[in-house]
């Protein structure tokens, strides 16, 4: 898509790959039809969250940043998302 896209608007490949890294959601990976996103912020992190990022890694055989064989889950990683009264 970036080639296409460099080709397209007639600028170097580069220029596009470097806008593109710069979005912040963005992957040159697929992703799962799911992702799951674990929050690594203070609250969370204290509430919990390495237990189930562990419980996720043993039960889907994947770490953070991969997808599950069959493409249907992702696990991810993320900072603060601004629910921090929910961590427990
Ligand atoms: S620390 Fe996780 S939502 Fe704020």
């Amino acid at each position: 898509m970036q080639a296409y896209v460099a080709h397209a608007m007639d600028i170097p490949m580069s220029q596009v790959h470097g806008l593109f890294r710069s979005i912040r959601f963005s992957t040159t990976q697929p992703r799962g039809k799911h992702t799951i996103k674990f929050c690594l912020g203070t609250a969370c992190y204290v509430g919990g969250v390495p237990q189930l990022i562990e419980k996720a890694r043993q039960a889907l055989g994947i770490e953070p940043g991969q997808t599950t064989k069959d493409g249907l889950v992702t696990l991810e990683l993320c900072r603060c998302v601004g629910a921090c009264s929910q961590a427990r």
